[in-house]
């Protein structure tokens, strides 16, 4: 059988080899803590589950969904983005819902870009930024990210050739892996950046509600009111732990929301309405129902940087996202794959190799804080114990 040339560049996932060393790690007897997966464990409000179990019961729900009845759910998206950023949204040319928000960001390129077209990328980054650009026939360009420039992307870096060739810029702050915030004159001079060189500007914001410490965190569109090039993405998986449900939208400049909904519009019917029904129960609560899954997130993220610190294994505390980004100890720089394979097969801990977030991920680990603090305690005492006698194992390897 012959297949297209565009899965190619698909067939690298650092992610499929780790789930495997994860099997392997479980057949072999590990009781395996599983810090891999940016996949909440909370559970989803039972007054949103109410909403959805009345759902499921009602057979008005049961068709297919047009666009026009995803009217409800794109007005409370837009109330959401009043009450949280004080910004005006049309709910019907302004948004848009979407069966996940990585749904929509791998579609987007379908929309912008021709092939050869480039994306400028965070490097490293969300890994379906790549996929979706690359199922449009589109070029990566990654921006690398360094913790000396606060792991934000310099323009200025970026090669003339590749700029006149260039159609979108990807945006995704709190960032995964790093964990890094940007504040917003970064985004102000990003939209000002685009709108010299004619990009569509695309942020990818699933994070926008876990931030710690009282940590203020801009949406794109305060940079970019009037939604010039800007399109953004928010996502019911993270703060409303909502992540097997897939729902989230696209907000943002109207032409883009009407191109994005013409892809996809040859590919689903939108998200099934009970599920819609729930995530509209959830945007309209008040802001302040998140307060307990970010606490949550911060007591865990408290817990293992400080097992880590114990340990003498020096990682900055993030003040965003559910993730821990620590830089690998000298041994072990270049080689975050075995890292995290060897440490898996040997303790049970599965993290992700920074590798699999490109080129510039490499040197560093994400721990996802998706188990509880005393469980991660357990798992930074193992690291310990392998860290004690990894050389060794490395020599082997
Ligand atoms: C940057 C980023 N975008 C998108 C997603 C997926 O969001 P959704 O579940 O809404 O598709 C994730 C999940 O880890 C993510 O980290």
């Amino acid at each position: 059988m012959q297949f297209a040339e565009r899965l190619k560049p698909l067939q690298f996932n650092v992610f499929a080899d780790m789930d495997q060393a994860k099997a392997e790690a479980r057949a072999a007897g590990q009781d395996l803590i599983d810090l891999s997966l940016g996949s909440s464990d909370l559970p989803v409000h039972e007054s949103i589950l109410a909403v959805i179990a009345q759902s499921l019961t009602d057979p008005a729900t049961h068709g297919y969904l047009l666009f026009h009845g995803t009217q409800a759910f794109r007005r409370a998206a837009a109330d959401w983005y009043q009450r949280r950023f004080g910004l005006r949204v049309d709910p019907e040319t302004e948004v848009l819902p979407l069966i996940g928000s990585q749904e929509g960001t791998a579609h987007l390129p379908l929309a912008v870009l021709n092939p050869g077209d480039f994306a400028l990328l965070l490097d490293p980054g969300y890994p379906s930024h790549a996929g979706g650009v690359y199922l449009a026939g589109g070029q990566v360009y990654p921006m690398p990210l360094r913790a000396e420039h606060d792991f934000l992307p310099v323009f200025e870096e970026i090669p003339t050739p590749v700029l006149a060739q260039a159609r979108m810029m990807v945006l995704s702050y709190p960032h995964n892996p790093t964990a890094a915030i940007a504040p917003l004159s970064f985004f102000e001079a990003a939209v000002a950046f685009c709108r010299e060189h004619n990009l569509v500007l695309v942020h990818d914001f699933p994070y926008a509600d876990l931030a710690f410490n009282g940590t203020s965190v801009p949406s794109v569109l305060q940079a970019d009111p009037t939604k010039e090039v800007s399109i953004e993405f928010f996502s019911m998986s993270k703060s409303y732990n909502m992540g097997g449900f897939r729902v989230g939208y696209a907000i943002g400049n109207p032409a883009l929301i009407r191109a994005l909904r013409q892809v996809k519009a040859a590919v689903d019917f939108n998200q099934y309405q009970g599920v819609l029904n729930g995530a509209i129960a959830a945007l309209n609560a008040p802001l302040e129902s998140v307060i307990p899954t970010i606490e949550t997130f911060q007591k865990r993220r408290d817990a293992f940087v400080n097992a880590l610190h114990q340990i003498g294994w020096q990682v900055p505390t993030p003040l965003a996202t559910m993730y821990v980004w620590a830089q690998l100890p000298e041994h072990w720089a270049d080689k975050s794959i075995e890292f995290c394979t060897q440490l898996v097969a040997t303790t049970g801990v599965a993290a992700s190799p920074g590798a699999g977030f490109g080129k510039f991920g490499e040197g560093y680990v994400r721990f996802a804080l998706v188990q509880d603090p005393e469980v991660l305690e357990i798992a930074v005492q193992r690291i310990a114990q392998f860290l004690k006698v990894s050389p060794t194992a490395v020599k082997q390897g």
